[in-house]
């Protein structure tokens, strides 16, 4: 298990939005400063919409940041389940590049996953920021149980992206999907999880507990590195 993680906790997601956005705004400028741009992959779901209405507004030299999202639904742009237009929605105004991932509905979620990651190799690497939910069922990004999830967790290091069918297909959002990988994830120069409620807190307690042999994805993903991680929690 990561020996870094820290636990930051709020009294409401509004405070939680503030001090995330914050910190992002913090890694972006310095990467900006540092070599005149910045990388960093948001999540998709719900959570952290109002992180990224709070960050949206900061004042960044914004053409130079890159967003991609961490992990993407395989449906076409602007489909209510498409990650990248929750996220273009907020940032595009603000004049970031945001990069859709999965530019077309591809039947073949394999071949899906095997372009997301030919385009990743056009990014600067390592991510500058990998900002991940977690799922109520233990999953982060779209790493899950299923056929993918040996690739997805130990796949070749290079490999950056992959097309994933989670099984069983989660309820919210019942689709194939293409995710960053744990070695793309865990190679970030910051991670940071922003979750809310008590149930994904247990979840998350648990899964960091485990350790390696944890059943849920995001306990496999955290273990075994000596990442400093910061999990933000909100009621
Ligand atoms: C996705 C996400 C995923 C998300 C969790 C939590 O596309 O499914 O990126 O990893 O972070 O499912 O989602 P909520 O914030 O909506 O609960």
């Amino acid at each position: 298990m990561s020996e870094e993680i820290e636990w930051w906790e709020y009294e409401d997601v509004a405070e939680m939005a503030e001090a995330v956005a914050g910190d992002i705004q913090f890694i972006v400028e310095s990467a900006i400063e540092a070599r005149g741009g910045a990388v960093i992959a948001l999540a998709g779901g719900k959570t952290p919409v109002p992180i990224y209405a709070r960050l949206a507004r900061a004042k960044l030299d914004w053409k130079r940041v890159t967003i991609i999202p961490g992990d993407e639904r395989i449906v076409p742009l602007g489909d209510p389940l498409s990650n990248v237009t929750m996220i273009g929605k907020t940032f595009l105004p603000a004049g970031a590049r945001v990069m859709p991932i999965v530019p077309q509905a591809i039947a073949d979620y394999k071949a899906a996953g095997r372009s997301a990651d030919a385009l990743m190799q056009d990014l600067h690497w390592p991510l500058d920021l990998c900002l991940l939910g977690v799922g109520g069922d233990g999953h982060t990004a779209s790493i899950f149980p299923g056929p993918d999830f040996d690739e997805a967790l130990n796949g070749p290091k290079e490999r950056r992206m992959l097309g994933v069918l989670p099984d069983p297909l989660p309820a919210d959002a019942p689709v194939p999907r293409v995710t960053l990988s744990r070695a793309a994830i865990v190679g970030a120069a910051s991670v940071m999880i922003a979750v809310t409620g008590t149930a994904k807190r247990k979840v998350l307690e648990a899964a960091i507990k485990q350790g390696p042999s944890s059943t849920y994805p995001i306990g496999r993903v955290l273990a075994d590195t000596e990442l400093p991680v910061d999990i933000h929690w909100a009621p």
